[in-house]
């Protein structure tokens, strides 16, 4: 996409903000012409969702955030997994097979550990592990990109909101760099992010889905972003979106997902989305060309990142 001269001054001022303010920034600018470029799951087109050797691989191709879920095992443990039973993704079926149906809410955490969480995408991904809360964590910080964490299916895991503050903090990712520009939490559940919102009004919130305009509002309250299908993404829905302040002060943002078609993504980008979430990150930011926000780190040489482990 072709930049206007006063866009690109803006975006010009906008990069050198974020070169003084932080690696990436999750709140602090004010809407921007380029979407900011979210790998789903992190490159889950080239490597087993939600697993480390997927945040390497999205690392590698200068992919700066990456969105994950987070939930519990049966003895307490943080575990990033999609779907709330371990078939799809997993041997469990193989490895436990009376089982069924194979929730993550009925496993110990050593029990999630023996599974292969690679082999069902390919071969060469087989010994992947499902990855603790914890040492997704330190991948992240090491391959130093930043996470869209969803709260998955918090109905099932009462008292995960404090569990995933207190693996935060213990991990690093509450100080005020991580938490003002690394960072955000999101969740399809209103009431999950009230309880991270009393538990640390800090924290930069999204909401998953598109409530009425008329409800907006009072999502606002504790929600700092609005994150619907793409399909729901109207410029008249984004106007509404832009137009009301967060919990922070700051207008709210909204990223969409779940945008892999690059004529989807550059009429979203056109209308003035502020992310797209994308199951092919690298494809969808190449389609947008110029158009898509970069951090600093994305724009200078790719991060080595080693072969997964
Ligand atoms: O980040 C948005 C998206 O992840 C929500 O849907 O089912 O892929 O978690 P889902
Ligand atoms: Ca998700």
């Amino acid at each position: 996409m072709q930049l206007r001269p006063a866009v690109a001054v803006a975006s010009a001022l906008l990069g050198m903000s974020a070169l003084l303010t932080g690696p990436a920034d999750a709140r602090a600018t004010p809407h921007s012409p380029e979407p900011l470029v979210i790998g789903h799951r992190g490159s889950p087109v080239s490597a087993p969702e939600n697993t480390l050797a997927s945040v390497d691989v999205a690392a590698r191709l200068g992919i700066t955030w990456v969105e994950n879920d987070v939930q519990r095992t049966k003895d307490g443990a943080l575990v990033v997994l999609h779907d709330t039973t371990l078939s799809r993704t997993t041997d469990a079926e193989q490895r436990y097979p009376n089982r069924s149906p194979w929730r993550v809410a009925d496993f110990t955490l050593a029990e999630i550990e023996r599974l292969d969480a690679g082999s069902w995408f390919d071969r060469r991904f087989a010994g992947q592990r499902v990855p603790t809360l914890g040492r997704y964590l330190d991948r992240v910080e090491r391959n130093r990109q930043n996470l869209l964490m969803e709260v998955k299916a918090p109905e099932l895991y009462p008292g995960i909101e404090r569990r995933i503050t207190s693996e935060l903090r213990r991990r690093g990712w509450l100080d005020r760099g991580h938490v003002a520009h690394r960072l955000v939490l999101q969740s399809f559940d209103a009431a999950s992010l009230r309880t991270l919102h009393r538990l640390r009004p800090d924290l930069t919130l999204g909401f998953l889905g598109a409530p009425k305009a008329a409800e907006l509002r009072s999502y606002a309250a504790y929600a700092d972003q609005i994150n619907p299908n793409h399909k729901a993404v109207t410029a008249r829905y984004l106007r509404a979106v832009h137009a009301l302040r967060g919990p922070h002060g700051r207008p709210l943002r909204l990223s969409a997902w779940t945008v892999d078609d690059a004529c989807a993504a550059r009429s979203l980008a056109r209308m003035g989305v502020d992310g797209l979430i994308t199951n092919k990150p690298a494809e969808i930011r190449d389609a947008l060309g110029d158009g898509a926000r970069r951090s600093p780190g994305a724009a200078g040489p790719p991060v080595r990142v080693p072969a997964a482990a």
